[in-house]
């Protein structure tokens, strides 16, 4: 992953200006400028919620969301579509934390990062109360920045069994950064446990990608049940659930028998946006770079966009 930038024609368009006017608003003193490398102008995500603000727009997020994307299935795209979708929002000038749940770190790896490059994953911040600030780890990207995993983390689940209020404590260990982020991101492990049951009650908003087969479409029934117990046993509710099909192609026949039987079943929760089977996400995802900066004119980077349009509406940006 590199520092995404953006060019005066790609930036004012996205703001909804014209190129001369943004230009001009270089002589303003409230506004930052632009970095010239080689004698081109290029602009920072990271400023344009300033940008925003300047023009009356905005704010991006009204408020803190913390979203978890999980399916007991494997597969689905938990971890590439989160990854792509974290920067893809960092890319828009969000603040944005992803946290990788699964031990097995593919969201850690899906950013290029390697395990050499951190020390401590949730599994000091959940055994042993250690600061969550201090697992927190940057990226090439001022307003991305990444809770890494990797094997150090998978004795969680037998630790956390025999400690107090074992279920709320990445919750409780989230206050520290509860203002700091714009959107906090879960990628979590394809199983029922307590580090996920941790994700759910951590988070405000549930992501739930499925493939358009029938095995994916049973799981969620189980998924479902399952949230509705722990939403009763521990009073607390989504403010958002949110099924999105991945993986999609339109000319096979039980995608289609799936995707009906998802719109008669699931209808209150389903997204309108669909993810397309893309090869570009696979190999994105294999080679640890961002989707958006990999192939920004893919059909999966359009499909993010739409994802990004259809959760964060009115989005105060053109995409
Ligand atoms: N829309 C898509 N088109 C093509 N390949 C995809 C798509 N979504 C995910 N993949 C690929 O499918 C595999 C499984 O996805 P992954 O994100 O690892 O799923 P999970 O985290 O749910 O196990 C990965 O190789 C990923 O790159
Ligand atoms: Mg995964």
């Amino acid at each position: 992953m590199k520092q995404p930038t953006y060019t005066p024609k790609a930036f004012s368009s996205l703001l909804g200006v014209s190129k001369s006017t943004l230009l001009r608003w270089e002589t303003k003193d409230t506004l930052p400028k632009p970095t010239v490398i080689n004698g081109v102008r290029q602009y920072m995500p990271h400023d344009i919620p300033k940008y925003l603000k300047f023009l009356g727009k905005g704010p991006l997020v009204t408020t803190k969301r913390r979203q978890l994307f999980l399916n007991f299935k494997g597969g689905t795209g938990k971890t590439s579509i989160s990854a792509f979708y974290g920067f893809r929002l960092a890319q828009l000038g969000m603040k944005v934390l992803l946290m990788d749940l699964d031990p097995q770190g593919h969201l850690t790896q899906c950013l290029g990062i390697d395990h050499t490059d951190f020390e401590f994953t949730l599994y000091n911040v959940l055994i042993e109360r250690m600061d969550i600030r201090d697992t927190i780890i940057d990226t090439p990207m001022e307003n991305l920045q990444l809770i890494p995993a990797n094997l150090n983390l998978s004795p969680v689940e037998l630790a956390l069994t025999s400690m107090n209020a074992r279920e709320l404590r990445l919750r409780k260990s989230l206050l520290p950064i509860k203002d700091t982020y714009d959107v906090i991101i879960m990628d979590a492990s394809p199983s029922i446990g307590l580090l996920n049951l941790n994700g759910i009650l951590a988070s405000n908003e549930l992501f739930v990608p499925v493939l358009a087969d029938f095995l994916s479409y049973h799981g969620l029934k189980i998924l479902f049940e399952t949230i509705a117990t722990i939403e009763e046993d521990f009073d607390f509710i989504f403010n958002n659930i949110y099924i999105f099909l991945n993986h999609y192609n339109a000319s096979h026949n039980i995608c289609q028998r799936a995707k009906k039987a998802l719109e008669k079943h699931y209808k209150k929760y389903l997204m309108e946006t669909i993810i397309r089977q893309d090869t570009k996400i696979a190999e994105a995802a294999s080679m640890g770079l961002p989707l958006h900066q990999y192939a920004s004119a893919s059909r999966g980077a359009a499909d993010i966009n739409s994802f990004i349009k259809e959760i964060f509406n009115p989005l105060p940006l053109n995409l």
